[in-house]
């Protein structure tokens, strides 16, 4: 039986990581070794449980404030170690992180083939997402089987000169996370949220967290929500703050004492597609938000100049606006107060998948170790 080592180690990873190793564990073909870095410790822990994912090994290599090289050396360190002992016959790596990254190069030096899920996104600028543009492409130098959720992904790698017989379009594993976990009946841990869900009042939700946007960007952000707390008191604007205390000392000053912000830790996935759910807008600069709220038909505004995830901007449901203070609120304006402009981003549309990604990923890398056969690809 071939062995197979999923490496993750930060929230994103492991929700897209998640319906992969249940389908692994589904399929009985592969002994599943699971491993994690522990590049994010509470939020990812918060994930595997909820999953029910209990990994094999844990690097557990966080450090306050730690630096992009303090990741990829300790995470090379211990796979170092981990493969010699456990000798997987091909890795698992998950988009753009340094994890991901560290992870496949520690494994191509080991000779061990690397796939890759959620391979082929490009923004086209090195410097914007930072440090994850050149994680991505990094990636895709060394690996075997590039898994590209959509068309386009598929053709940024074709262009680049990657062989179309290792590509597979597979869509996105978080909508295969989203579509098993959005209908669950979760309650709210904050019985502010529960209060707020049944007031039936619009919720603003807001995530922020990208390296490039820390900092005076960030507090512009603070600024132009306690703006929009001001102009709308009927509006609930719910921010689950991430841990990094970069991310909270910059946004959160702005909002003390505004009674209609509600400001929590991390949620828990269910919770937090729970929250989607019944969210008017969302506004973020995260990259599985991007993918998720469309599914939802919710209107996002990407607070990015450029993004890797163009499809849901080309259907008309994401728009991307920046981090300029004014523009936020002018933009929320907008949505809140013009019916037509806020009827034609709500759409429900699915350009990142359709719930079956990781059977196909489970059936690519059969065919890549030599005991299956590929499934017919994601057609958008
Ligand atoms: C990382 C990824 C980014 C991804 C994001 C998802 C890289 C370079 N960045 O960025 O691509 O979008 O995760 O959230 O791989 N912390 C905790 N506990 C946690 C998690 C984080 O305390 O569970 C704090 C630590 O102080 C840590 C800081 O957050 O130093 C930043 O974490 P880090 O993984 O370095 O970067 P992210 O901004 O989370
Ligand atoms: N998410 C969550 N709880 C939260 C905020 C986000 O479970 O409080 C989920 C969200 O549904 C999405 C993922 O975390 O699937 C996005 O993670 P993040 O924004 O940290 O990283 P990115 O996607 O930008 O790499």
């Amino acid at each position: 039986m071939p062995s197979i080592m999923p490496i993750f180690g930060t929230r994103p990873e492991a929700i897209k990581m998640a319906p992969i190793i249940n389908a692994l564990d589904a399929s009985t073909i592969f002994d599943c070794i699971v491993t994690v870095t522990g590049q994010h410790r509470d939020m990812l822990d918060q994930v595997n449980e909820i999953f029910g994912i209990v990994p094999d090994h844990d690097l557990n290599i966080l450090r306050q404030g730690q630096s992009l090289s303090s990741i990829m050396t300790r995470t090379m360190d211990g796979l170092d170690t981990l493969f010699s002992k456990a000798k997987p016959d091909a890795v698992i790596v998950q988009g753009d992180t340094t994890t991901s990254t560290a992870g496949a190069i520690a494994a191509f030096y080991h000779g061990i083939p690397v796939v890759h899920v959620e391979a082929g996104l490009r923004s086209g600028d090195l410097m914007s997402p930072f440090p994850e543009e050149a994680n991505r492409k990094m990636i895709s130098q060394i690996a075997s089987l590039h898994l590209a959720p959509t068309r386009t992904s598929q053709t940024n790698l074709l262009a680049e000169g990657v062989r179309p017989e290792d590509i597979v379009v597979t869509g996105n594993t978080v909508i295969d996370a989203l579509l098993a976990t959005v209908n669950k009946p979760i309650a709210f841990a904050d019985l502010h949220l529960e209060e707020v869900a049944a007031s039936g009042r619009k919720i603003l939700l807001v995530t922020t967290h990208r390296r490039e946007n820390q900092g005076e960007a960030m507090r512009a952000v603070g600024r132009a929500l306690a703006r929009i707390a001001d102009a709308e008191p009927d509006l609930v604007i719910v921010l689950p703050v991430h841990k990094n205390p970069a991310v909270r000392e910059a946004v959160l000053p702005a909002l003390k004492g505004k009674l209609n912000v509600i400001v929590t830790e991390p949620l828990a996935y269910g919770e937090f597609t729970r929250l989607l759910s019944l969210s008017h807008i969302v506004l973020t600069d995260s990259g599985g938000v991007q993918e998720e709220a469309p599914s939802l038909g919710k209107p996002v505004l990407v607070m990015r100049d450029n993004t890797e995830r163009p499809e849901a901007i080309e259907a008309g449901t994401v728009a991307l606006i920046g981090t300029d203070e004014e523009r936020i609120v002018k933009e929320i304006d907008l949505l809140l107060h013009d019916q037509y402009h806020y009827d034609s981003m709500a759409n429900a549309v699915n350009p990142y998948g359709d719930g079956k990604a990781s059977n196909r990923t489970v059936a690519a890398i059969a065919q890549l170790l030599g005991v299956g056969i590929r499934d017919d690809e994601f057609t958008g």
